[in-house]
């Protein structure tokens, strides 16, 4: 018989561990109400008060695999800046690259030759010719789609429901039976999203190709796995019947793997050859330090460079003063050149396994319905067994009270999980120690929720 939880012992529950969070947070708590007088919602970004606790916990200091708070409490992250931190904090190379940069010139609005060797590592591992880079995958995902819109010209994109790829206008979007809208919580969208995306469910090729028949799709922009709703992994079969189809109908394949680039040195893209025409990738691209990069194919680099001249390339909608700037670029060289290895994988992928059969020994002995899924160096479990199979399964297993709980529980004990997920990132610094000290955590949270 699988556990049910009880929310109104889940509720005291909370509110113990609430207890416990305040009292031991004084430093973290004295900086949140100062911080109401100057910065809006009193944190530096709005998503920011959404952590579990009645207040974000402000950090010191941190390297490798654990950080330290204001309070003097150490923790280990799991979450690591949300896959900003995949190469642990402040690797010591990256330090002293990124310093060398700093005195050396940050940004000229001219090449180094760092660019030229990050563009062709990135040629090396994903297979694309191409290169360009910005600061954030919000916006490579941004200019990858204008590209494909313009070589294409036509005028939608297709996502997954549930998708997330940043703070793209075209994706905060929702399907709701059948219907395309502004995904819930949508801020001031400038038009109804309905206008310039189409959505489907993932791992439906009925549906893919219903909505690419329009001949109206630019370029699907998809994470090879979903990560942002659960991990949600293609069925098997499922990428090379999609890629067919997306060609079949003239539209264009973005692979967005900033978070799926978890899966290997080469992504999915080189794990599953998935053959993209363009790719996507931020956040762990430079150990931090803002950069986002997208390539494209031979085909795509040919029929965009048609359609660009010279007297107009600055002012197209794709640029940025501060993109392709030279401390990026150090950053990104020195993360592909020593952090985010081959070897460093071979380390990193195994925790991630101990990780989930740790978690999975522990749902099946307390016989809840949960389930946990793994992808390379990333594992996260979900309210639900089986596992879902697309976003709209997968949210509506959701329970934010219990997913609070959970979070702030492993937080009192020292443990940082990613918010508005219970997902768990290794990096090449985090040890075995690190996770069986979640797994003994997450024991004892089971223990409670289902005694
Ligand atoms: C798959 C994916 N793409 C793009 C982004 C956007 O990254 P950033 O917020 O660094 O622009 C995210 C952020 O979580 C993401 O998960």
């Amino acid at each position: 018989m699988a556990a049910k939880i009880d929310h109104e012992k889940l509720k005291k529950l909370h509110e113990r561990e609430e207890k416990r969070f305040i009292a031991e947070h004084p430093r973290s708590a004295e900086l949140y109400n100062r911080a109401q007088g100057s910065l809006l919602g009193g944190v530096p970004m709005n998503w920011m008060k959404k952590w579990a606790g009645a207040f974000p916990v402000f950090v010191k200091t941190a390297k490798g695999a654990h950080f330290t708070c204001v309070d003097g409490r150490e923790y280990v992250d799991l979450c690591l800046g949300d896959t900003g931190a995949m190469t642990g904090h402040s690797p010591e190379v990256v330090a002293e690259a990124i310093c060398k940069r700093l005195r050396e010139g940050i940004t000229f609005m001219l090449p180094t030759e760092d660019a030229v060797w990050v563009g062709e590592e990135l040629k090396r591992r994903f297979g694309l010719p191409y290169w360009q880079f910005t600061l954030t995958a919000t916006d490579a995902n941004r200019f990858a789609i204008r590209i494909c819109r313009e070589i294409t010209q036509r005028s939608k994109i297709l996502v997954f429901h549930y998708c997330y790829h940043g703070t793209v206008d075209e994706t905060v979007v929702s399907l709701k039976d059948g219907v395309v809208g502004p995904r819930r919580g949508n801020l001031g969208p400038a038009v109804n999203p309905a206008e310039t995306t189409r959505v489907v469910e993932f791992n439906d090729l009925g549906a893919l190709e219903d909505a690419l028949k329009h001949h109206d799709v630019a370029c699907v922009l998809a994470e090879p796995a979903m990560t942002n709703v659960g991990i949600i992994l293609p069925v098997n079969g499922y990428w090379k019947a999609a890629r067919e189809l997306i060609r079949k109908y003239g539209s264009l394949l973005i692979a967005d793997e900033t978070h799926t680039i978890c899966a290997g040195p080469g992504g999915c893209t080189k794990e599953w050859n998935l053959e993209p025409d363009l790719f996507v990738m931020g956040k762990p691209i430079g150990s931090g330090i803002p950069g986002g990069t997208y390539g494209c194919s031979e085909d795509v680099a040919r029929r965009i460079a048609a359609r660009i001249n010279l007297e107009d390339c600055d002012v197209g909608g794709i640029g940025g003063t501060l993109a392709g700037n030279a401390l990026s670029l150090a950053a990104m060289r020195v993360t592909l050149e020593k952090v985010l290895t081959a070897d460093a994988y071979k380390k990193m992928i195994p925790l991630a396994k101990r990780f989930n059969d740790g978690v999975a020994k522990e749902i099946a002995a307390r016989g809840l319905p949960w389930n946990i899924q793994q992808l390379g160096c990333r594992a996260e479990y979900t309210f639900c067994n089986p596992a879902p199979r697309n976003g709209g399964e997968s949210a509506a297993a959701g329970d934010f009270e219990l997913e609070r709980f959970l979070h702030l529980h492993a937080l009192n004990r020292g443990v940082l999980l990613t918010p508005f997920h219970n997902m768990a990132l290794m990096c090449p610094a985090t040890s075995e120690a690190d996770v069986d000290l979640h797994t003994k955590i997450f024991a004892e949270a089971a223990r409670e929720l289902t005694s």
